[in-house]
């Protein structure tokens, strides 16, 4: 089985968990990036049993009115029963590292807006320690500089991503070396610097059930009570 497989064997997953759930009027937020397009594809063979999604970024609404599938804004639709989304590291408590697709802050608002988040992942992205994964974060293109500065006392190396606006218009800094032991601290450190719009940990608000593609079949898992 290829990371691929694993990826759309994870979406499926997440649709068999959801689908006793879905009735005509439900609305299912959905992610980005390559593991949400599985998800995506999925959806689309069910389209007659809910009423449509709302999406984290601009490139998945695109690809979610292409399959068939009306897409709605947030504002208009209350609180969502889930959202199913990827990520680029899941720790044991589930807390995340996302935004490798530079869609974090519209993610974070729609796992934010919905009852459950389904992470769906191969098993490359589970980690003991986040991290690895450089941390992304959006800030206003002119506190570029500053948010840079601030990161660096705070212990990380911030890299612009080159040549990325987010569907805000805002620019990407991408935080290199950092181990991250206490995710929700530095969640709530960095959204506190004058500028961010958001960063790509996902603690505060984590996953509520990870889906993990594997060579071995789909592994479930829950945060630790
Ligand atoms: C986009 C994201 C994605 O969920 C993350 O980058 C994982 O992507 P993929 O499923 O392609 O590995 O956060 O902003």
């Amino acid at each position: 089985m290829n990371q691929d497989d694993m990826k759309r064997a994870a979406a499926k997953a997440a649709l068999k968990k959801i689908l006793p759930q879905l009735d005509e009027k439900s609305v299912v937020g959905v992610g980005t990036g390559s593991t949400a397009n599985y998800f995506i594809e999925e959806l689309a063979t069910v389209r007659d049993l809910f009423d449509g999604a709302v999406a984290s970024s601009e490139e998945s609404a695109r690809r979610l009115k292409e399959a068939g599938v009306p897409v709605y804004d947030l504002n208009g639709t209350g609180t969502l029963e889930f959202y199913v989304d990827g990520a680029d590291e899941a720790n044991g408590n589930l807390h995340l590292i996302k935004g490798g697709g530079a869609a974090l802050t519209r993610e974070k608002i729609v796992a934010a807006s919905s009852r459950r988040f389904i992470c769906i992942i191969d098993h490359s992205k589970r980690v003991d320690v986040l991290g690895d994964f450089p941390l992304p974060v959006e800030v206003i293109p002119m506190a570029r500089s500053y948010v840079a500065r601030e990161i660096v006392k705070l212990g990380g190396d911030p890299v612009f991503r080159e040549g990325v606006t987010t569907d805000n218009g805002n620019i990407i800094l991408d935080v290199h070396n950092l181990r991250i032991l206490d995710p929700v601290t530095l969640e709530e450190a960095l959204n506190h610097l004058t500028g961010v719009v958001t960063n790509g940990l996902f603690a505060r608000r984590p996953a509520d059930l990870l889906i993990v593609g594997t060579p071995q079949g789909v592994e479930e898992i829950t945060a630790p009570a």
